[in-house]
Formats: C-alpha cells, structure tokens, sequence
C-alpha cells in the first residue's frame, strides 16, 4: 500500500485523487504534485529504522515513494551515490566544508536514474506497455538501461544533436530511437503527441508527476550520509528545473515527518546561454522561453518543463539563481577531476563552476556545510572535456626521443 493521498497543482491548488495516470491539472495545465500522508509515514519511518535498513539504494525511501508493487523493482543498484568530502577544493575555495554527490556512479551514470526508477515503475504499476520518453540523452539513456535490466524496450526521442556517447547507451540497451531533427523542446512535444495518440506512457520530465518523486531522494540521502545533519547550501544545475524541485521536495519530505528540523538554502544554477529559469528568479518570477545553445546539453533546455516549481523551490528555500559561462563550465570540468578525482560531463559539473562564483562574489559564507550535486559522468561527453583537458604528449616509440622530451 502506497502512503499517497492525491495529487496537487502546484500552480492553482486543484487537488486530485490517483486514478490511473494523470500528468498535468486538467483546470489551469500547471504540473502536478504528489501529497503524502506525513502522519501514517512517520510513525514507522524514523532515524534508527534507516539504519537498520540493509538496502542501500532509493528503494530505502519506499514510504515516502508513490508506489505499491515492490515486483517492478529494478535489480540495478539506483542511488546511495557517493557524497564525497572535497578537501583540497574546500582550501581552494577557503570552505570548511564541501562536499560532492556523485551521482555519476549512477547504472547509467547520471542522477536521472532516480527519475526514472520510480517513474518506470509507476508504469508498469499502470499496466502499460509502452514506455515512451523525450530526453537531452540522459533521461533517455537512463530510461533505455532500466528499461533493459527488466527486459522492456522503451520508444526515445532525443535531438539528433545528443552526444554520441549517450545515443550509443539507447543503442546498446536496445530502445527504439528517434533522433529528432530539432531541439530538445521539439523532441518532447513530439514525444507528447505520440503518446497522447497511441495511448504510450509518457516519462517525460516536467510532465510526468513521477521523475520528481524520484529526484527527491537525493535529499534524503544526503541528509543520512552527513549524519542526519542538514547542509547549509545545495548547488543543482537546471534544466528543465524537476532536479532543483525534487531535490527541494526531498527536504521538505525529511522535515514533514520529523526526520530533519530545518532546511537548506537551494542555488539554482545555469549557463547563461541556457538561463530561463535563473532569469525568472533573478526577474519577476515568470518563466519564459529562451534560445538555449549551451554546451552543456543536459541543461540545455527552451522552455522549462517544472520551471514554475522550480522558482518557487528557490523562493521557499531562501535561495537564489546564478549564471556560469561555458567557459566557467568547462573549466571546472578540470578542477573537479583534478581537486577530487571526479570525472563530470558539462552539465554536471555546472554546480561546482555556480559555487566558485558565489564565493567570489561573497555569496557563501566560509562555515557553510556546501554540497555541490555532480549529476552526470564525464564519459557521457568526452568532446567537451577534451576541449580543456590538454594536449596528450606525441612522441617517437624510443627512449632517445623520450629522453628528448622529458
Ligand atoms: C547531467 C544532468 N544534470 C542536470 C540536469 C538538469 O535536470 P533538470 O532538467 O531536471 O533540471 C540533467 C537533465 O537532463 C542532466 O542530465
Ligand atoms: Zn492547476
């Protein structure tokens, strides 16, 4: 039996009761929300039950998911990710305490396996057949390798542009792909109406309630990780912002049945040539469309898709919203592998590239507890990385011409 009491609009309040599958409110199209029965959760969720809790992974967290067939359960290891003490990154920085999430050990090496854990098992939950979703590549390739480890082939839509890394994952696990001749946001309204015409479910992020659900257990494990002790401030790179407010949903569960009594301040980082969300938050709140060209192609997104409760997840938190360059991007594509032994795509290395300028700017105080998430590995894209790594040395198979060199 799942602890779930309805769902809610997080734009006008309309509330739902969970009757098959529901993406968006049918009065106002805002995004829906999932609402728990804190009460019932709390009387056997608690600090010493964790503990005694053997399974390491987002299954951990089953109360507080919106699920009721534990048969549909991967048999990957989804979550419990790394959460790293950066030593030498907190003396660069003049930090007492950094800490990173490295969510790239993730089975498809990107945080998006947790979105898609849930959201996959709600489908079949549902009884559906098709799995469909529209993705920058890591949505999808995460789709594709959870899908594969139960022996379904999911139906993808990415823009033809994706890296070849993360298309080659779609390939392997076996999905049918479409590689779309046009943006992200053309590959998820696509995606839409396929599903919409063939009765498919649909996981795209911002749409689907579910990924959210998912996301948010990267709080709770952080929480757990530091000893029950809440950070000060949480740095996420934004897309389509369900990251940002599953991470925010996360804290907000933990608070509501009594597991933390305070919370973190959230930052919301951005390239800013992808920077519609920090914009909103930076402006007067609202959400419009950009022209996205980062290199940064996970968070390289038009128009939002859970943009609004995003802007309300940094309102709430006390946060705020920072803009990097690509270059800051790529740059801090080195200094974390080199200052933690942690290799980031672009997109996931945004977060540490957000912090090194809130620092700058005075923005962060030195006795913050900072946790930066690294939300994909950097094998997803080596053409960026090799953009900075270096040049490796050429030379001639003979010491002679080692001699010469060295
Ligand atoms: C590596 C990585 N980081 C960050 C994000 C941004 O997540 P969201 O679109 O939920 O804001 C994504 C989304 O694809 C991603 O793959
Ligand atoms: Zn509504």
């Amino acid at each position: 039996m799942s602890n779930v009491k309805g769902l809610k609009c997080i734009s006008c309040g309309s509330e739902y009761a969970v009757e098959g599958m529901q993406y968006l409110c049918e009065k106002c199209g805002g995004n829906l929300d999932v609402v728990y029965d804190y009460g019932a959760i709390s009387s056997h969720l608690t600090r010493e039950s964790l503990a005694q809790d053997g399974n390491y992974s987002v299954w951990r967290y089953w109360d507080l998911l919106p699920l009721s067939d534990r048969s549909n359960i991967m048999p990957l290891r989804i979550g419990w990710t790394p959460l790293y003490r950066a030593e030498r990154l907190e003396k660069e920085l003049g930090l007492k305490s950094l800490y990173l999430k490295d969510d790239g050990r993730n089975p498809s090496a990107s945080f998006k396996d947790r979105a898609s854990s849930v959201a996959i098992c709600k489908a079949l939950e549902l009884g559906f057949s098709v799995i469909a979703g529209a993705s920058t590549g890591n949505a999808a390739s995460s789709t594709a390798c959870l899908c594969a480890s139960l022996g379904i082939s999911p139906t993808i839509f990415v823009p033809k542009t994706a890296p070849q890394a993360k298309v080659a994952q779609l390939l392997v696990f076996g999905a049918k792909v479409y590689a779309v001749e046009g943006s992200y946001d053309d590959a998820f309204d696509l995606c839409t109406e396929a599903c919409r015409e063939y009765g498919w479910y649909n996981r795209n992020t911002g749409y689907n309630p579910y990924t959210r659900e998912g996301k948010k257990t990267v709080s709770y494990e952080i929480c757990e990780q530091l000893g029950w002790k809440v950070p000060d401030t949480v740095l996420v790179p934004v897309g389509d912002g369900n990251i940002f407010s599953g991470v925010w949903k996360g804290f907000k569960d933990l608070k509501a049945v009594g597991l933390i009594d305070r919370f973190p301040r959230l930052i919301a980082i951005q390239s800013d040539r992808s920077s519609a969300v920090v914009d909103a938050v930076l402006g007067d709140g609202i959400i419009r469309p950009v022209n996205a060209t980062t290199i940064a192609d996970s968070i390289s997104v038009d128009l939002p898709r859970d943009g609004v409760a995003a802007v309300k997840a940094v309102k709430e938190s006390g946060g705020t919203g920072i803009l990097v360059s690509d270059e800051d991007i790529l740059q801090a594509i080195v200094t974390i592998a080199r200052g933690a032994g942690i290799f980031a795509e672009p997109a996931g290395a945004a977060a540490y590239a957000g912090l090194k300028k809130m620092r700058e700017e005075g923005g962060i105080s030195d006795d913050e507890t900072v946790i930066c998430l690294v939300t994909g590995n950097g094998l997803k894209d080596v053409k960026s990385a090799i953009k900075v790594a270096g040049e490796p040395i050429i030379i001639k198979p003979t010491l002679d011409a080692f001699m010469e060199q060295a």
